[in-house]
């Protein structure tokens, strides 16, 4: 995927893939520590319940690394090129804007999750999150 986004001028890179448990618990601990229980669950997962977990899941951003797993990537091109194309390579947005309720966290254009390429293309021609798709 990331090849073919260099064929059309987009260089992402990777932020944030394979997390330990121990890594969620320290990242979760600091969120939780500086924002409160209620707020961090709206954008980090309780540990054993993350994707990163699972190895599924990875934080992308542009290769200069600005915006990275912030709320400014929304506007970038990496991020509008990740919107159109990574369900062709098997990756969905798992935290789409306007499925904050379904989803439970905030929107997060960064965060894809690799379903396979069969799945991927079926969420993304019918607009549903792995919830809506499993309800
Ligand atoms: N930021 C996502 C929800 C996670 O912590 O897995
Ligand atoms: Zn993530």
């Amino acid at each position: 995927m990331f090849h073919a986004a260099n064929q059309q001028n987009i260089y992402l890179a990777g932020v944030s893939a394979y997390r330990s448990s121990q890594t969620q618990t320290v990242l979760f601990n600091n969120y939780v520590e500086r924002d409160g229980i209620e707020k961090a669950k709206t954008y980090s997962a309780v540990p054993g319940t993350s994707e990163h977990q699972s190895g599924l899941a990875i934080d992308v951003s542009g290769s200069d690394g600005s915006c990275a797993v912030s709320d400014c990537f929304a506007n970038t091109e990496e991020a509008a090129w990740l919107e159109d194309n990574a369900h062709k390579y098997g990756y969905i947005i798992r935290f789409p804007k306007n499925k904050e309720d379904i989803t439970g966290y905030q929107y997060e254009p960064w965060h894809i999750r690799y379903v396979g390429v069969n799945l991927a293309n079926e969420l993304y021609n019918k607009g549903l999150t792995l919830e809506e798709y499993y309800e």
